[in-house]
């Protein structure tokens, strides 16, 4: 999938908190946006998902305007969103919240659902337990192998490190850098070590507009750390 945002500005009523932001995800890639805490990086990706509507500016997949797409209408064209703090189903099953998204899509008891799961073990060894009763870093996973029942073009993740211990965070970085290639991957970060095993390219957002960009052969770590404290 081609994705490009162009021009995006958001309000919270009187306070301005996006930016004219631009950004392009070429096929296959993965594009890391940085920034400290209360940057607008969650409210980028409520925007690109058509969770907010964006006060101007316009979101485009494959070229075509997908600005005014309903959230439903975005998840049927190729984007999953797995947003900060996971929001998984905590009463139900971990099977269950499997299902209930493959279901949605159409994928159930296919290779596209097995094949998710089968990315993180240990979801079939917790099938039948709530997802409440996972740990964080499990429920990260579980929110992640739910995002790819629905055979993503572009894999969307807000902070999927955050709180989690180093072993999961080493699993999923793995798991991103295997589906890199085949789909492309927008990827919410504040761990930059974690981004830059990742990214192919970074966006750096500081108050709500882009301060930095570029490839991520061009961005040393010194001069990322630098862009993020502006
Ligand atoms: N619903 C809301 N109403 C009013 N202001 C909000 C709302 N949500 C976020 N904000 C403000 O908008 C700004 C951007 O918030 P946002 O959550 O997008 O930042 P973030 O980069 O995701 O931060 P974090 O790293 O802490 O998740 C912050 O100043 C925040 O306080
Ligand atoms: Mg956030």
């Amino acid at each position: 999938m081609e994705f490009r945002v162009e021009e995006l500005d958001q309000h919270y009523g009187s306070a301005q908190v996006l930016r004219r932001v631009g950004l392009e995800i070429a096929p296959g890639e993965c594009l890391a946006v940085l920034g400290r805490n209360g940057a607008g990086k969650t409210t980028l990706l409520k925007c690109i998902m058509g969770l907010l509507a964006p006060t101007a500016g316009r979101v485009l997949v494959d070229g075509a305007d997908a600005t005014a797409w309903s959230p439903n209408r975005r998840s049927r064209a190729g984007l999953a969103y797995v947003p900060q703090g996971r929001e998984i189903f905590a009463e139900l099953t971990v099977g269950e919240n499997i299902e209930a998204a493959a279901r949605a899509h159409g994928t159930h008891g296919t290779a596209a659902m097995e094949e998710a799961v089968s990315l993180f073990p240990v979801l079939r060894e917790m099938w039948k337990r709530s997802g409440g009763a996972l740990s964080g870093g499990q429920q990260q996973q579980l929110a992640i192998a739910r995002a790819l029942v629905t055979r993503p073009q572009l894999l969307i993740l807000d902070e999927p490190t955050e709180g989690i211990q180093p072993n999961i965070v080493a699993a999923i970085g793995e798991v991103l850098r295997a589906l890199k290639g085949r789909i492309s991957i927008l990827l919410v970060e504040q761990y930059l070590d974690f981004a830059i095993e990742t990214a192919d390219a970074f966006v750096i957002l500081s108050r709500g507009a882009v301060v930095e960009s570029g490839r991520a052969v061009t961005m040393t770590r010194d001069h990322l750390t630098r862009f993020i404290a502006v």
